[in-house]
C-alpha cells in the first residue's frame, strides 16, 4: 500500500466499544495531518450517540443497518452491502476496523471484496473456543483472514496471529487503544465535566462501589440470571455497606431479565447505559468491578481495580496473570464468594489492586497512525 493511499483512511464504527477504541486512532491520524473519514454502520445508535458527543467524533455518514428483531444473518447481510456501497462511493486508500463485532467482520469482508486494504485494530484476541464469545470469536478470526495490517494489543495476540499463519511483517504490537482513550478521558476530559446530580450521591458515598456490566450473547438466559443471583446475594449480605451500580445494556435479552431480577433490590442501583465520561467517572470511584465486557476488563486492569470476569472463557488472560483480574464465570456462588473476599480481606485486595500495562501504555493510537501513514520506524 502506497504512502499516498494511506492518507485517505476510512474508519468504520458500529458499536459503543468501537467508537471508544477508535477515537485515539482518529485523533492520532488527525494530529499527523491526515483527515480520516468516520463512518457509522448504525449497529448501535442510542448507545453510541452520547459517546460520540463525549469524544468529539463527527461521523461523515451512518449506514443505518439496524432493524428491530433482525437475525445475525440479516444484520451481516445489511452490513456487507452497506459497507460495499460506502467503499464504492468513497474509494478510500484503507479501511480501519476494530475488534470483533459483526460490523467489524462484515466491514473487513466488504473491504476484501472491493480490493480496499483493511487494517484491523485489536487483532489476535482468541479464546480458542469457536462459540465463546459468540459470535465474536468467529468474527475476529474472519477479520484476521482478510486484513492486510494487524494491530495486536499484546505479544500474546501477535503470537495467536502468527500461529494462524498471518504474515509476521503485517503484525504490529501496539497496545490497546482503550488505554489511550481512558487516560485521555481521565486526564483531559473529566476535569471539565460538570457534575451530574443523579450520580453525585454515588460518587460521594463513603460506601465501596461495586460497578457491574454484563451483556454477552452466550450468557443470555441462565448465565445472566446466575450473575443476577450472585449480585443479589452480595447486596443482601453487605446490606447498607456497599453500593452496587449496574448500567444495563440496551439489548432486550439483557435489559428485560436483568431489570426483572434486580429492580427494587436494596443496595442495587440499575441505570440506563451511561455516556463514556460518566462511566469512567464511576469506574475511577469503583472498589471492584464485575463484568463480562472486554473493554471494561482492560480499563479496570489499567487502573488497578480488581475485577471479576463473569464469563466462562476469556481472551484477556493477561489481566488474570497480572493478578488484577479473576475468572469466576457466571456462577452465582463463585461470584459472591470472590466479591465478598475482596470486600472483606484488605490484604487480599491490596495484592490484586495494582495497575498493569499488560494491555497498553496509552500510546497505541500514535503507533497505529505511524504505521498507517507509512511513517513507522
Ligand atoms: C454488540 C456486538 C458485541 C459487542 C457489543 C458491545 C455483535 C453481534 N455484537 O452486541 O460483539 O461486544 O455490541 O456493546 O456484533 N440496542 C439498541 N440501541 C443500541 C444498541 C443496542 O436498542 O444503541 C438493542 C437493539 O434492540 C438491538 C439489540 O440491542 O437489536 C442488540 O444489538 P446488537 O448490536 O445486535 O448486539 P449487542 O448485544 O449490542
Ligand atoms: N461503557 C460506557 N457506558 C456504560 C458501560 C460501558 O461508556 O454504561 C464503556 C466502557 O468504558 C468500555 C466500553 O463501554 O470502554 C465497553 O463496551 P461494551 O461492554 O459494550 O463492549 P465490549 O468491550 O464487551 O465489546
Amino acid at each position: 500500500m502506497s504512502r499516498r493511499a494511506h492518507r485517505d483512511i476510512a474508519v468504520l464504527i458500529g458499536t459503543r466499544p468501537e467508537a471508544i477504541k477508535l477515537m485515539p486512532v482518529v485523533r492520532a491520524l488527525e494530529e499527523a495531518g491526515a483527515a480520516p473519514g468516520v463512518h457509522l454502520t448504525g449497529q448501535h445508535r442510542e448507545l453510541l450517540g452520547p459517546i460520540l458527543a463525549d469524544l468529539g467524533l463527527v461521523p461523515a455518514e451512518d449506514l443505518g443497518v439496524m432493524r428491530p428483531g433482525q437475525s445475525l444473518a440479516e444484520l451481516s447481510a445489511r452490513l456487507l452491502t452497506g459497507v460495499q456501497g460506502l467503499l464504492r462511493r468513497r474509494r478510500p486508500g484503507a479501511l480501519v476496523v476494530q475488534g470483533d463485532t459483526t460490523s467489524a467482520a462484515m466491514g473487513a469482508l466488504a473491504g476484501f471484496y472491493e480490493g480496499v486494504p483493511v487494517a484491523h485494530v485489536e487483532a489476535g484476541l482468541r479464546t480458542g473456543v469457536a462459540r465463546n464469545p459468540f459470535p465474536e470469536e468467529m468474527n475476529r478470526r474472519l477479520v484476521a483472514c482478510v486484513a492486510d495490517l494487524h494491530f495486536a494489543p499484546t505479544p500474546r495476540a501477535a503470537e495467536n496471529l502468527r500461529a494462524e499463519g498471518v504474515r509476521p511483517e503485517s503484525i504490529h504490537v501496539v497496545g490497546n487503544t482503550v488505554v489511550d482513550a481512558l487516560f485521555h478521558a481521565r486526564d483531559r476530559l473529566l476535569p471539565r465535566l460538570p457534575p451530574d446530580p443523579a450520580l453525585e450521591p454515588l460518587l460521594r458515598s463513603p460506601r465501596p462501589l461495586v460497578l457491574v456490566t454484563a451483556h454477552r450473547r452466550e450468557s443470555f438466559g441462565a448465565d445472566l440470571l446466575s450473575i443476577a443471583e450472585g449480585l443479589k446475594r452480595l447486596a443482601r449480605s453487605f446490606a447498607g455497606r456497599i453500593d452496587v451500580v449496574y448500567p444495563v445494556h440496551l439489548n432486550p435479552h439483557v435489559d428485560s431479565p436483568m431489570r426483572e431480577a434486580l429492580a427494587g433490590v436494596a443496595g442495587i442501583h440499575l441505570c440506563p447505559p451511561l455516556s463514556y465520561l460518566r462511566f469512567v467517572q464511576l469506574l475511577l470511584r469503583a472498589r471492584i468491578v464485575v463484568t463480562d465486557s472486554g473493554g471494561v476488563q482492560e480499563e479496570a486492569s489499567a487502573l488497578g481495580i480488581p475485577f471479576l470476569c463473569a464469563r466462562r472463557a476469556s481472551e484477556r488472560l493477561e489481566a488474570v496473570e497480572a493478578g488484577v483480574g479473576e475468572m469466576t464465570g457466571p456462577d452465582a456462588g463463585a461470584l459472591f464468594a470472590a466479591a465478598a473476599r475482596l470486600l472483606e480481606d484488605e490484604a487480599a485486595y491490596a495484592r490484586r489492586a495494582a495497575p498493569t500495562t499488560a494491555f497498553g501504555d496509552g500510546r497505541a493510537g500514535e503507533r497505529i497512525a505511524a504505521v498507517l501513514l507509512g511513517d513507522a520506524r
